[in-house]
């Protein structure tokens, strides 16, 4: 009896070395007592299966793949944006290494841009261009950065891998269309109804396969804006039965950020497409309410101004002038001031076990200066603090949001690592093991 399990013990100590920190911490109690009682040997990856509550990660705004299939509707600009007419589902924003080799940066602008309806209040396709996204569940089917092959929570779902977790089983995706935003409480969206009901029945479905234990959301910069608009749309009987945790990793607060105005201004950095510069994305990306939705709100931006011209200035009163002026079309400026001005600041807590991690310290934009009123120049750019994405005074506003309601503020953590930029909040090893650290503190909180 002696043979196996005894050597398999005494090597357990050398294998929870190996084991990143969180786990060790977490595993260490059961495996103290357990082989001494039954005399049988502990199996590590038992124990973590165990003990790991299913995760779905929502990841940032350019990692969901879209796929279209154009019908006889579709009017092309050009004939060559017709080649795929008829041809059923193809990838549109896909590999973004073929948009250019075959010539289809335009067609790809063109064919992703949404059309803002005014009676109905929500975004549509243009005609005769249908879409969806493709992969939805799966962890591993989000969009790759050829750039940065780390983004996208690739880095992470390896981590989450490493220590047992498996696409399908425990860990899942929720990708989503990334050209649109969740609609606040009231607002039409038929995309998110959908999305929202599949993200519903996902994590239904996962609490099933784990013997009934609840998930944890896990959503990284829009993507947390799209976990927890989620999770605020759910009845609250539906959350608690449901979300063990909602973990927002540099997650845009409701109070926006400064640098979505730059994008709006000179064209998006977010989206990766060879030979196709930010300002040649910009008409594109002005069609998107993802564009638009996470932009500074008067509550905590206030006067200040943040675009500056020599004619005037913008402050966050003044957004929806500022977008006229630099070349939004009147529809997309109608649809800013109905569904974002209407909503920003408006806050509900999630009500749910709540996570923020944001990085701080780093040089995070703060004003543009557009000196001749030229939004096609390059502006001067005024820095103050924040993760090079997200500002410090959004993130101190959420937290003060969730601590106000105090129900929320018993189940709220906010974590701020110092030195850490958006993007590497979740690649760099170092924050990324803190990130780790939060994911298995989330298993371990019982409930
Ligand atoms: C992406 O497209 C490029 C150019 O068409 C091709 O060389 C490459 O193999 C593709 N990559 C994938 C992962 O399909
Ligand atoms: C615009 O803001 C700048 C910087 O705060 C300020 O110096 C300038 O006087 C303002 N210009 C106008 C027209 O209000
Ligand atoms: C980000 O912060 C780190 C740590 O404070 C610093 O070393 C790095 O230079 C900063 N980067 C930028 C662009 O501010």
């Amino acid at each position: 009896m002696a043979g196996a399990p005894t050597q398999l013990l005494r090597l357990l100590p050398l294998l929870l070395l190996v084991l990143p920190s969180g786990l060790r911490e977490y595993l260490s109690p059961e495996i103290n007592h357990r082989p001494e009682e039954d005399g049988t040997a502990p199996d590590p990856g038992v124990a973590g299966d165990a003990v790991l509550h299913p995760i779905v990660l929502v990841p940032g705004v350019s990692c969901s793949k879209l796929e279209a299939r154009l019908t006889g509707a579709y009017r092309p600009s050009v004939p060559r944006c017709g080649a795929m007419k008829g041809k059923g589902w193809f990838g549109l924003w896909d590999n973004c290494s073929d948009l250019p080799a075959h010539h289809y940066v335009h067609c790809f602008m063109e064919q992703m841009s949404l059309v803002y309806d005014p009676v109905a209040d929500d975004y549509r396709n243009l005609p005769g261009v249908e879409t969806r996204v493709p992969n939805f569940g799966s962890a591993r089917g989000f969009q790759i950065n050829p750039e940065h092959p780390d983004w996208c929570l690739q880095a992470l779902r390896r981590e989450l891998e490493r220590i047992g977790y498996r696409d399908g089983d425990t860990l899942f995706g929720a990708p989503y269309d990334l050209r649109r935003a969740p609609p606040m409480p009231g607002q039409t969206s038929r995309a998110y109804s959908f999305y929202f009901r599949q993200l519903t029945r996902l994590i239904e479905d996962a609490s099933r396969r784990n013997q009934g234990r609840k998930a944890i959301l896990f959503g990284h910069s829009f993507g947390g804006t799209v976990a927890l608009a989620f999770v605020q749309s759910t009845p609250m009987a539906w959350r608690d039965r449901y979300i063990k945790h909602l973990i927002l990793a540099a997650a845009p607060p409701a109070a926006g950020v400064v640098p979505t105005v730059k994008y709006a201004a000179s064209g998006p950095e977010v989206l990766y497409v060879p030979t196709a510069p930010p300002p040649s994305l910009r008409p594109m990306w002005r069609t998107f309410e993802s564009a638009v939705v996470n932009f500074p709100s008067p509550a905590v931006f206030g006067r200040r101004p943040l675009v500056v011209t020599a004619r005037r200035n913008y402050s966050a009163h003044d957004m929806a002038e500022f977008l006229a002026a630099a070349g939004f079309g009147a529809a997309s400026v109608l649809a800013f001031r109905r569904r974002e001005v209407t909503s920003m600041d408006r806050f509900q807590p999630p009500m749910v076990p709540t996570t923020c991690i944001n990085g701080v310290s780093n040089e995070t934009l703060e004003q543009l200066v557009y000196w001749d009123g030229d939004f096609n120049a390059r502006p001067v750019l005024v820095y103050g603090d924040g993760d090079g994405f997200i500002n410090l005074v959004s993130m101190l506003a959420f937290d003060e949001q969730m601590r106000q309601q105090n129900e929320q503020n018993k189940l709220f953590k906010s974590i701020r690592l110092e030195g850490a930029r958006h993007s590497t909040i979740v690649t760099d090893d170092w924050a990324l093991k803190r990130v780790m650290q939060e994911i298995l503190e989330a298993n371990r909180i019982s409930g």
